[in-house]
This record gives structure tokens, C-alpha cells and sequence, in this order.
């Protein structure tokens, strides 16, 4: 793999627009796997239906780009066993268009009962960060990772709601993580924004925290100012606070290989390709300079 880190875009039906445009500034592609189906729910006799279409636009429009798959829906917390069904849905999608890697999110999206068709708080919940949910998550990470038979990264959530109980702190879990299951880090840097606008955490604190080998990749967004709690609404320009952070500290992490915008649909109206257009070239030059600084053994 490239020493350089890879630019890539979250997939949303406008991304071909900027694809055929300014595709040189595109390194590689993200999918959100869950998009590329409906899910009727597990009570369904034929649970998912499957978009023919969908995966041919994505396919036409890859052009060669390498993939990577960022799951929403196993929410790996849950006190729940594994969803099996979506287990073997995901993996089938990844025959299908051989993700590099695949990654879901620390927080909680599936309430614990799963009498209750589709029961989903529409957020991320957080969770109680001790040993017991340490050996929960660990033993699906595995388990997901040993049926894809390729790497698994855990995002860091957005938490709209008190924490739980810590025994240890959020960089502590995925330090802890890492070294357990070898799971890496996706650091979502739009995410802790809003953790440290609305539950008070110490941005640089919890950088510093991180064993710097545990981040893989990095997610760049910008969310609505407008409303309180800000939400992970992925709507405006990248944040300048956001922005510094990376500017810091992706250099310091030495296994990161990717840098993913992530934006949605209706960002693209807000800003045109101009914007767009505008982060990548960002994240390029961002990229180029971490390259560099590896080629020459500064990092
Ligand atoms: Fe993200």
C-alpha cells in the first residue's frame, strides 16, 4: 500500500457529479453498504432487497478506484448477538465489490430488544466504556473481521445524550481495542467536535490519548451550526477547528491510509462543486505533505 494516505469521498448520489468532474482529486471510494438495499426487517421472509442498480452506478462510476465499506447497521454495542442475516448481506455486498476495509461505529444504534421489528433510537447512544463492553464488541469485531476476511475499524460516534458510566476513557477503549483485536481506528474528527461542543470533552486531550498506530483512517465533515445539540448533520463546509486537527495530528499517525470527506446530498446543493471541489484539494495537499514527510523519514 501507497506510504502517501488515500483521498477518498463518502458515496451519496451526488458524488458522480463531482466524480466526472474533478475525479483526480478522488483516490478511492466509500460505500455505505446498508444504502445499496432495503431492509424489510428481520421478521421479513426475504429480509433484504437488494439494488441492482444502485451497485452497477457505483461500479460504473469507481472507475478502477479502490472501495472501502462503512457499515451503520450492526451497531456492534448492542448488548444483542450479532445480526447474522446482515452479517451475511454485508458479506455478500463485499464479494461483490472487495471493500480494502470495513468499518461501523462504537456507539449504540439498536435498542437491546430484538422482539421489536426495527427498533432503532435514530441515533447513536453511548455506551458504558468497561471490561464487559470491551469483551462484547471485541468478540464481534472478530467475528465480523474473520467473515469478511479483511480488516475492521471502529468510527468514533457522535453522542447526543450523557454518557454512561467510563471506567476508562473513549481513547483508552480504542487503545484497549486495538490491542485485544488488533481493530483499528476510524477517527471521525467532525464527531468529536460535537463531543467537545456539547459533553464537554477536551479535544486535544483525547487526541493525545490515542496510541498514534491505532488510526487507519480519518473522517472530515461539516455539520449544522444551527441547531443545539449540533447534529452529525454533514451539511456545511469542513469546520476550521476540524481542519487544524487534522492539519496536527494526521502527520503523527503513522498507519493512517486514508482521509474520507463526507458530506450529503444536500451539501452538494449548499456549496456546488466549487466547495466540494475545494475540501479534496484541501485533503490532497494535506496527503501529499504526510507522503513527503514519509519518503523522507520525518514521520
Ligand atoms: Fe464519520
Amino acid at each position: 500500500m501507497s506510504r502517501r494516505p488515500l483521498v477518498g469521498l463518502l458515496y451519496n448520489p451526488t458524488v458522480p457529479i463531482v466524480l466526472d468532474a474533478i475525479g483526480e482529486r478522488v483516490d478511492f471510494i466509500e460505500i455505505v453498504p446498508d444504502r445499496l438495499w432495503h431492509d424489510l426487517g428481520i421478521r421479513a421472509r426475504h429480509r433484504f432487497r437488494r439494488s441492482r442498480s444502485a451497485v452497477e452506478e457505483l461500479r460504473r462510476y469507481a472507475q478502477g478506484r479502490p472501495l472501502v465499506g462503512h457499515g451503520v447497521g450492526m451497531s456492534l454495542s448492542s448488548t444483542m448477538p450479532l445480526d447474522e442475516q446482515l452479517l451475511d448481506e454485508v458479506v455478500a455486498s463485499h464479494r461483490t465489490l472487495r471493500y480494502r476495509w470495513y468499518s461501523e461505529h462504537l456507539g449504540m444504534l439498536l435498542a437491546p430488544d430484538r422482539g421489536i421489528v426495527d427498533a432503532r433510537p435514530g441515533m447513536g447512544l453511548p455506551l458504558a466504556l468497561d471490561d464487559e463492553t470491551l469483551d462484547l464488541i471485541g468478540g464481534k469485531v472478530r467475528r465480523l473481521g474473520a467473515a469478511l476476511g479483511t480488516r475492521v475499524l471502529l468510527e468514533n460516534s457522535a453522542m447526543f445524550s450523557a454518557p454512561l458510566h467510563h471506567d476508562m476513557s473513549e481513547p483508552e477503549f480504542f487503545n484497549r481495542l486495538y490491542r485485544l483485536t488488533g481493530c483499528g481506528m476510524l477517527l471521525d474528527l467532525h464527531n468529536l467536535h460535537v463531543n467537545t461542543r456539547d459533553r464537554g470533552i477536551a479535544a486535544d486531550d483525547y487526541l493525545a490519548q490515542l496510541d498514534p498506530d491505532i488510526v487507519v483512517e480519518i473522517h472530515l465533515a461539516g455539520g449544522d451550526q444551527s441547531i443545539d445539540p449540533r447534529a452529525d448533520s454533514l451539511s456545511r463546509p469542513m469546520l476550521d477547528e476540524a481542519w487544524q486537527w487534522a492539519s496536527t495530528w494526521a502527520p503523527r499517525f503513522r498507519n493512517l491510509v486514508a482521509i474520507t470527506y463526507e458530506y450529503r446530498e444536500s451539501h452538494h446543493r449548499r456549496r456546488g462543486l466549487g466547495g466540494i471541489g475545494h475540501e479534496l484539494e484541501l485533503m490532497q495537499a494535506l496527503a501529499a505533505g504526510i507522503g513527503e514527510a514519509r519518503a523522507t523519514g520525518m514521520t
